[in-house]
């Protein structure tokens, strides 16, 4: 994240300015920049502020463009699975407004009339949108706007007997705030979230709410070269970057109330390799990053152990396969020791599974045909990388590697390294763990018996 300091911050006649621009030479329309706006500001809640726990959200409109960014903010949260009320109480009659709210009416987003909301906000919504005014507002917010903006003002005393706070999100200002000298008097709201559109005004730094964003990706180089705008790059498609510093969290504090289906054991396989391939699938069908990486841990003949994330490469009937460098640390601990515990969490699932049992080399033929499959740069870094050894630096690396590619230049077959190969764990144990509300996990362990001369897997529940 680049320093919040150094991040640019513009006027109100510049803020205007760019506005001008944007919709002049450059071919922008209002409602195309209304849309990425509220899009931004949903995007930004959505990073925060997940829908099973903050579902019930206000956006409060107002009668210019800062509403219409409410207006399409609502459409995005409603398509992102929160339930989104909308208070719009002077609405603009243009086309480009009216539009907007036969979106939400066709979604049956319900609009609230100020008449309607209890004086006491803080029980009935989770998340407050005030898209109010925005940077091109001055003077003093007239009726029902300054009762509105006092209810939000007010929320944060009602809400201190409750278990659950409410938040407040800013659309660009945090209405009635000074566009440059921000809360002059003191007693303005103050937003848990500021969503800063194209750039943060001036107002902004004086924002001490914990999560500030910036949306708004669009904008063209002509503008940042004319203003020097200093503005942070958006991470991967995100249409909103974090531009504060992160919260300060206290790792205590985390904790998830997990909801699942049961884990019963009349659900579950007989077999606990076609059960692992079901949650398996499970995690690649809910697109979880790396659902294959699996905390490897191995104890050495020092009996002490030791654990790192390694990638699955193969799971069939006779074990778990993963690729490494055979003078490793963990390669040394498992010729001490052939025994290990793999580990697979697989987050947003709310599910762990443990796999335990003896560990062996694969055949030579098998890592050989898997080395030959991989690209050409991890053939090369699997050479140039004396895996778990003391270098004096990266340049080691770089050199080591530039001088092979140079010498496998010309395409020729890039030989496995004896040092390189494949580990298979034949599981003794596994657990299938499933969180649940409470604390009250399931814990579904599979161990091996046989009967009759006959392996078969008994299921037994271990307390959570
Ligand atoms: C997600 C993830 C996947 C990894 N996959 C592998 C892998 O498949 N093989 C491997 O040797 N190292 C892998 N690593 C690196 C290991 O965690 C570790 O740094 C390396 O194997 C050296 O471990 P050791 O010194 O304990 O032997 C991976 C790391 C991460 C974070």
């Amino acid at each position: 994240m680049q320093n919040p300091e150094s991040i640019s911050h513009l006027t109100q006649r510049e803020a205007a300015e760019v506005d001008e621009i944007l919709m002049g030479p450059l071919g922008f329309s209002v409602d195309l920049l209304m849309e990425l706006a509220g899009l931004s500001v949903a995007s930004s809640i959505a990073e925060v502020y997940k829908p099973g726990e903050y579902s019930r959200v206000l956006v409060i409109c107002g009668p210019g463009n800062n509403g219409g960014d409410g207006l399409v903010a609502a459409r995005h949260l409603h398509h992102f699975g929160y339930k989104p009320f909308v208070c719009y109480p002077k609405r603009t009659q243009k086309p480009l407004y009216n539009g907007l709210v036969t979106q939400l009416e066709s979604l049956s987003v319900p609009f609230l009339s100020v008449e309607d909301l209890h004086v006491d906000l803080s029980g009935d919504f989770d998340i407050l949108v005030d898209a109010m005014f925005g940077f091109s507002f001055h003077g003093s917010p007239r009726p029902p706007f300054d009762d509105l903006i006092q209810k939000l003002v007010q929320l944060h005393n009602y809400a201190q007997n409750r278990q659950k706070y409410p938040v407040i999100v800013s659309v660009d200002i945090p209405s009635g705030w000074h566009v440059e000298e921000g809360d002059v008097s003191g007693e303005g709201v103050k937003p848990d979230m500021l969503v800063s559109l194209t750039a943060p005004k001036l107002c902004a730094k004086k924002f001490t709410g914990p999560h500030h964003f910036l949306g708004g990706r669009f904008v063209p180089p002509s503008i940042v070269d004319k203003f020097k705008l200093h503005l942070p790059p958006y991470p991967g498609t995100s249409m909103c970057v974090r531009i504060g510093k992160p919260p300060q969290i206290d790792i205590s504090a985390l904790r998830q109330n997990y909801i699942s289906p049961e884990l019963l054991e009349e659900q579950v396989a007989a077999d606990p390799i076609d059960q692992f391939r079901k949650w398996f699938d499970d995690a690649l069908a809910a697109g979880l990053r790396e659902p294959n990486a699996m905390a490897l841990s191995t104890v050495g003949k020092d009996g002490k152990p030791s654990s790192r994330m390694v990638l699955l490469k193969g799971v069939e009937k006779d074990g778990f396969v993963w690729y490494t460098n055979y003078e490793s640390q963990k390669a040394r601990e498992l010729s001490e020791n052939p025994q290990a515990s793999l580990l697979f969490y697989w987050d947003g699932l709310n599910r762990q599974v443990r796999v335990e049992g003896p560990v062996q080399k694969v055949p030579e033929e098998e890592s050989e045909q898997y080395f030959h499959s991989r690209p050409q740069g991890s053939q090369i870094g699997a050479i140039a990388s004396k895996q778990s050894t003391i270098i004096p630096g990266r340049h080691i690396l770089h050199q080591t590697y530039k001088e092979l590619e140079e010498k496998y230049s010309d395409g020729s077959l890039i030989p496995k390294p004896k040092h390189w190969g494949g580990y298979r764990l034949k599981p003794k144990l596994f657990e299938f763990w499933q969180g649940q509300q409470s604390r009250l996990h399931d814990r579904l362990q599979y161990i091996p018996q046989e009967i009759d001369r006959k392996l078969v897997w008994k299921i037994v529940r271990l307390a959570p």
